[in-house]
C-alpha cells in the first residue's frame, strides 16, 4: 500500500506549498511468549512510537512464531493480550500505526508457505538462531523453528516494507527476508517485492543489560534477570536489590566489571545525568556503596516506568477498547496483505477461470 505523507512549507512570500513523499512502510513484531520488560521497551517500543509519526508503520504480536514452544491455549491468549496492552500503555497509537495479531492475517500464512517451496534446508540449517534453538531445546526440533525465517520473511514482505526495526541479533533474519523476496522475483522475472533493511531510529540503539551480571535483559535468561513494565514498585525493588554486584573496586578510576557496568548501562537510560555522575564519581574514587546505587536505581526505574504501568492496568481492564483496537487493526492489515496476496497468486499463476 502507497500512503504519502503530507509536508507543507510557506515560503518567504508567504506562498504555501504542498509535496507529497512517499511514505515508506515500517514492520515490526514482537513474540508473545511473557510480558514485555525494560528492554523490549528502550530497545524497541520506544522507537516503535517515534516512527509512527513519519511512517506507514504496521506492529503486531507475533503469536503463530510463539507456536514453536507449543504454548496452551490459556497461556498463548493471556500472552497475546499481554503483549498487545502494553504495546498500548507504551503510546503506540492504534489510530496512527496499524497494530494487529499475526493469526488475524491468514494471508501472512499463505505466504509463508508459497515462500517455503523456495527456502531450502542447507540455508534454514544454517541460520544461527535454529542452530542455538536446536542446542538448547534438542527434542523439540520442529519445522515451524526450522522455517522461522521463512515466516519472518512473510511477515515482512506482505506488506512490502523496506525498513524493520529489530536489533542486532535478527540481521541474519533480515537478510534472509531478503534472499526469500529476491528469489520469488528472479523466479517469476518481476520487480515485485522491495528489499527489507534493519532500521533504527536513533544512531545508537539502546541495549538494556540483565540484572545476572551477564548479557542483554531476556525474559529467557531466568527469573530476577528482567524487569517487566508490569512488575510492581516491591517487586522492582526486590529484583535490583539482587542484582549481581562484586566486591567494590580497590583502586581510583578502575574498569568498570560486567556486572557493574551494566548496573551503570541503566542508570544512563532511566536516572537523570546527575545521578549517573554521582555515582560514577563514588566508583572511581572506591566510595560507592552498591545498595545506595541499587535503591536509587530501583526508585528512577519505578518513576521512568509509571505512567506505562498505570496504563497497564487500565487498558487490560477494558476489554471492549482493546476488541475494538485488534479488530480495526487486523481490517487495516488484511487490506494491505490481501492486495499482495491476490498479486502473488497471480504472478504465481493462480488465475480465476
Ligand atoms: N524474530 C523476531 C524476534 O525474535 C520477531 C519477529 C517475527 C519479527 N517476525 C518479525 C520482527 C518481523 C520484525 C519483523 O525478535
Amino acid at each position: 500500500m502507497c500512503t504519502f505523507f503530507k509536508i507543507n512549507f510557506i515560503t518567504l512570500k508567504n506562498i504555501k506549498i504542498t509535496y507529497f513523499r512517499a511514505m515508506e512502510t515500517v514492520v515490526s513484531g514482537i513474540r508473545s511468549t511473557g510480558n514485555l520488560h525494560l528492554g523490549n521497551y528502550y530497545g524497541a517500543i520506544q522507537n516503535f512510537v517515534k516512527m509512527q509519526h513519519e511512517y506507514n508503520c504496521y506492529f503486531f504480536i507475533a503469536d503463530l512464531h510463539s507456536l514453536t514452544t507449543h504454548p496452551t491455549p490459556a497461556d498463548l491468549h493471556g500472552n497475546i493480550k499481554q503483549v498487545l496492552v502494553e504495546y498500548l500503555a507504551a503510546g503506540i497509537d492504534p489510530d496512527r500505526a496499524t497494530i494487529y495479531i499475526q493469526s488475524d492475517v491468514p494471508e501472512i500464512s499463505e505466504l509463508y508457505l508459497y515462500l517455503n517451496m523456495n527456502a531450502y534446508l542447507g540455508e534454514l540449517e544454517r541460520a544461527t538462531s535454529f542452530k542455538d534453538k536446536v542446542r538448547a531445546n534438542p527434542d523439540n526440533v520442529n519445522a515451524g523453528l526450522l522455517t522461522y525465517p521463512v515466516l519472518m520473511a512473510a511477515d515482512i514482505i506482505i506488506h512490502k516494507a523496506t525498513k524493520v526495526p529489530v536489533g542486532k541479533d535478527q540481521e541474519q533474519h533480515l537478510e534472509m527476508a531478503r534472499t526469500f523476496g529476491n528469489r520469488f522475483n528472479r523466479l517469476y522475472n518481476q520487480d515485485y517485492f522491495p528489499e527489507p533493511f534493519a532500521f533504527n531510529f536513533s544512531d545508537n540503539l539502546v541495549k538494556i543489560p540483565g540484572l545476572d551480571g551477564k548479557g542483554k535483559m531476556g525474559k529467557s535468561e531466568g527469573e530476577g534477570n528482567a524487569v517487566y513494565l508490569s512488575d510492581s514498585p516491591e517487586v522492582i525493588r526486590k529484583k535490583v536489590m539482587r542484582a549481581v554486584t562484586d566486591a567494590g573496586p580497590t583502586a581510583d578510576n578502575q574498569e568498570k566489571p560486567v556486572e557493574i557496568q551494566n548496573l551503570f548501562d541503566i542508570i544512563k537510560v532511566v536516572s537523570s545525568a546527575d545521578t549517573y555522575e554521582h555515582f560514577d564519581n563514588l566508583y572511581n574514587t572506591c566510595q560507592i556503596r552498591y545498595g545506595d546505587l541499587k535503591k536509587q536505581l530501583a526508585e528512577d526505574i519505578i518513576i521512568a516506568t509509571a505512567p506505562i504501568r498505570e496504563r497497564i492496568n487500565d487498558i487490560a481492564n477494558n476489554a471492549p477498547y482493546l476488541r475494538q483496537v485488534a479488530r480495526h487493526g487486523a481490517i487495516k492489515a488484511r487490506e494491505s496483505a490481501s492486495k499482495t496476496i491476490k498479486e502473488v497468486r497471480e504472478i504465481i499463476g493462480f488465475r480465476s477461470f
